[in-house]
Parts: structure tokens; C-alpha cells; sequence
């Protein structure tokens, strides 16, 4: 493997419903550290794709590469164990339990280890969920307070900080702001922009294009089902993204770099 290889390398993908067409041979490639974002009308197939690499469904066809290697997710479990984190819009947190509990939900840390009867670290589950909120900057006042009274953001900066703990290879967000306030969104986005530093390549969906531009290096468009192009967010611009997404601009317009090189 060389730096080279991209992280995640994608052809083929497909994924019909009956007779919907919801993803028909996708191509997408993710290099190491890089950002990425999705972009496309609702309906597109963006939630689809992120299902179909995140494990929650299995494509009809298509090559799923992670460092070069052809995998296939049996769950989502299966994919977070091979080093991909995902952050959905609607949040997969307990809201009865406390922040520490939340981030080792599903791979609690234990003292002893006799199946149901373990029992858990608490202290280590502390002491390693403070350090990863730390990587991300959130400041929680009590971390055994549950995450019933805590805000959307905060929330979000929870399971961000989680992802970001896990993640081997990389972190998808789907519409990781699309509930959040603008105080809210801005913190997320800072989170984001720190995981690029760390290296962390990354995936969001997300229908702003002011944060597409801001956080990524590169976006794909998705339309109808297909992917029709990606561009460097330093060679496009807002309109030409809204074009390629509505379908005013033909793909074929565009400068060869911006075809599918998958
Ligand atoms: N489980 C499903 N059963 C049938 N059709 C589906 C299912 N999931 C998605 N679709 C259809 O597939 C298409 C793509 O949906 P989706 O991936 O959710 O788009 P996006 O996330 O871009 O809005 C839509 O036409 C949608 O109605
Ligand atoms: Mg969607």
C-alpha cells in the first residue's frame, strides 16, 4: 500500500428497490486525509451510497475497496470494525445514559470479562472519553450527567468525538448539521476542520454549500440515482455545483478532471 491507494475506492455500485433505481453504478474514490462532500437533490441517492458503504444495506452489485482491499460489510458493526465510522443526522445516542456510556456503547471497556456478567471499567471509559472530547475541543461540565438535558450541538459533538475516537480509516457524517442551530453548526464545522488537520479522511453529505466549500476538498454530485461528476472544491463554485445538481450544466461540459476516474 503506497500513499497513493486511495482510502476507500468505489465502482460499479448498485442498488435497485423493485423498480426504483436508487444507485446505479457508482464510481467514487476518498484519497488519505482527504474531505469529501456529497451533494444532489433529495432523492439523489446519497443516503443510499451511505448505506450501502457503512454496512446498513448490501448492494445488488459493485467493489467496495478500503486500502486497496475488496470488502463487503455484513452490519454495521461489521464496517465500524474494519475502521469506518458513521454519524447520522438523527443520532444514535442513549439519552438515558451519560456521556462516557454513550461513547463505549456497544464496546464497553471491562474489568473482567464473563460475557453478561462483566464487569465494566467506569474509570477507564472516563478517562479515555475525556480525552477524546479534548481531540474535538467540546467542553461537557459533568461527565456523568445523561444526555437528556444536553442541546442537539452537544450532542452532536458527542457522537463526532465517538467517531472520531474509532475511526481506523474514516468518518462518513450524513447531514451532521441539518438540525443544529448556527452557533451549533459553526462548532461542528470547527470539529470537522481539526479532523482534517489530524489526517482523518473524511465523508459529508450535506445540502449547504457554504460548508461544502468551507470543508471539503472535493465534491461529488449525485443525480438521479448516479453519480455524474466530482470537482475540486478549488476548481468550481457554488453555481456550477447548483447547475450540475438541478441538471442545467451537462457534466460533459466540464473540464475532463472533473469525470469519474474510478
Ligand atoms: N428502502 C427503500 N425502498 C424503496 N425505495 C427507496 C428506499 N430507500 C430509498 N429509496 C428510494 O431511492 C431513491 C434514493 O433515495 P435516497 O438515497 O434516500 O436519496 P437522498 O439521500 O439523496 O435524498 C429515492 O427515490 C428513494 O425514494
Ligand atoms: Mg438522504
Amino acid at each position: 500500500m503506497t500513499s497513493s491507494t486511495p482510502v476507500l475506492q468505489i465502482s460499479g455500485l448498485t442498488k435497485h428497490y423493485g423498480g426504483v433505481k436508487a444507485l446505479t453504478d457508482a464510481g467514487f474514490s476518498l484519497m488519505p486525509g482527504e474531505h469529501a462532500a456529497i451533494v444532489g437533490d433529495n432523492g439523489a441517492g446519497k443516503s443510499t451510497f451511505v448505506r450501502l458503504i457503512t454496512g446498513a444495506e448490501s448492494p445488488n452489485a459493485g467493489d467496495i475497496r478500503l486500502d486497496g482491499r475488496k470488502v463487503s460489510f455484513a452490519s454495521p458493526l461489521d464496517a465500524r470494525e474494519q475502521g469506518i465510522e458513521t454519524v447520522y443526522q438523527t443520532l444514535a445516542l442513549a439519552e438515558d445514559l451519560d456521556v462516557p456510556a454513550n461513547i463505549f456503547l456497544g464496546r464497553e471497556i471491562t474489568r473482567l470479562n464473563l460475557g453478561p456478567l462483566s464487569i465494566l471499567n467506569h474509570k477507564a471509559m472516563r478517562e479515555r472519553s475525556t480525552a477524546m472530547l479534548s481531540t474535538t475541543g467540546v467542553k461537557i461540565q459533568d461527565m456523568s450527567e445523561s444526555l437528556r438535558g444536553m442541546s442537539g450541538g452537544q450532542r452532536q459533538c458527542v457522537a463526532i468525538a465517538r467517531a472520531a475516537g474509532f475511526a481506523k480509516k474514516l468518518i462518513i457524517l450524513d447531514e451532521p448539521t441539518a438540525a443544529l442551530g448556527v452557533a451549533e453548526t459553526a462548532r461542528v464545522e470547527q470539529i470537522i476542520k481539526g479532523l482534517k488537520q489530524q489526517g482523518i479522511a473524511l465523508i459529508i453529505v450535506s445540502h449547504n454549500l457554504r460548508q461544502v466549500f468551507e470543508l471539503a476538498d472535493r465534491v461529488w454530485v449525485f443525480r438521479q440515482g448516479r453519480i455524474i461528476c466530482q470537482r475540486l472544491t478549488s476548481q468550481t463554485h457554488p453555481e456550477e455545483i447548483v447547475g450540475l445538481i438541478t441538471g442545467a450544466i451537462d457534466p460533459a461540459s466540464l473540464p475532463s478532471e472533473a469525470a469519474l476516474v474510478c
